[in-house]
């Protein structure tokens, strides 16, 4: 049997986990054969579909209604039934691409916190994620997520930072916690946006201080900026963006 792996891209807001997300899935879509599934799994800002050029017709939350709906009309029987069938109904909200799929955790319409679509997402993310070799989600901002251990069966955590040391602060936090809440073999640095070898050499120094072991180094790149402005997809990107080649040397490095 082929083995799964799941890959969850988190780190401080703003700092690029969207755009490594997307890199990521255009270096993986490549490879011949490889089974490849993303999850935008953020509830605030759905971004990821967009910047990949997809539309999303059907999101995880869209499933939650349906299955709430199910549940109340019918008996116990109905219910579980309903709960059963929960990996038919996340197959139906996947958004189909030439070498992957996509599945966008969605807005909750109703008022209140995200706690219900976090913990269908640790369901979702643990049932699709059989069917796929990877899995690759892109994350709320910050530490929430985490701790509801909605990442418990993560082979993989990459923390996003920009040369910022709010970045690594947050970045920090996140390892904590996800030493605490994940079974995940690997925790890495991705230092983002960063545009001078001097940048480079001073935040590497601090994630050492802290303790964070750098995976790799994204530079600032104008041609993600370009595209950001023209509303362009980001696999519009050209095969030689200096962006893409370093998350092509990230995702070789990664060591599942
Ligand atoms: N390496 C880069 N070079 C140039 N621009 C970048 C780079 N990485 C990210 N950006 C830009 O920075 C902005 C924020 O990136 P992105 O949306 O990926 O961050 P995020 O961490 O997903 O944010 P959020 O917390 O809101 O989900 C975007 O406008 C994006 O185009
Ligand atoms: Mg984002």
């Amino acid at each position: 049997m082929r083995k799964s792996r799941i890959i969850a891209v988190s780190g401080k807001g703003g700092a690029g986990k969207t755009v490594i997300t997307a890199l990521l899935a255009i270096v993986l879509k490549e490879i011949p054969e490889l089974r490849l599934l993303l999850i935008d799994g953020d509830p605030s800002m759905s971004h990821l579909a967009r910047i990949l050029g997809l539309r999303v017709d059907r999101t995880l939350e869209d499933v939650r209604e349906d299955i709430i709906r199910a549940a109340g009309e019918g008996n116990e029987e109905i219910r579980a039934e309903t709960v059963k069938s929960l990996d038919y109904y996340l197959l139906e909200a996947l958004v189909e691409d030439k070498g992957f799929n996509l599945l966008a955790i969605g807005t909750p319409v109703s008022p209140g916190c995200f706690c219900p679509a976090n913990t269908l997402l640790k369901d979702a993310i643990e049932a699709l994620s059989k069917n796929f070799d990877i899995t690759v989600v892109d994350c709320e901002a910050g530490l929430e997520q985490i701790n509801r251990k909605v990442f418990r069966s993560v082979s993989s955590l990459l923390i996003v930072t920009d040369p910022t040391m709010r970045g690594l602060q947050t970045a920090e936090a996140i390892r904590k916690t996800a030493q605490r809440y994940t079974n995940c073999n690997e925790v890495g640095l991705v230092i983002n946006r960063v545009r001078s070898p001097d940048e480079e050499r001073g935040i590497k120094e601090k994630a050492k201080e802290l303790g964070l072991k750098v995976l790799g180094v994204v530079p600032e790149d104008e041609n993600i900026s370009k595209l950001d402005t023209l509303g362009k997809p980001i696999t519009e990107l050209l095969s030689k963006a200096p962006s893409l080649e370093a998350v092509k040397g990230i995702y070789k490095k990664l060591s599942f």
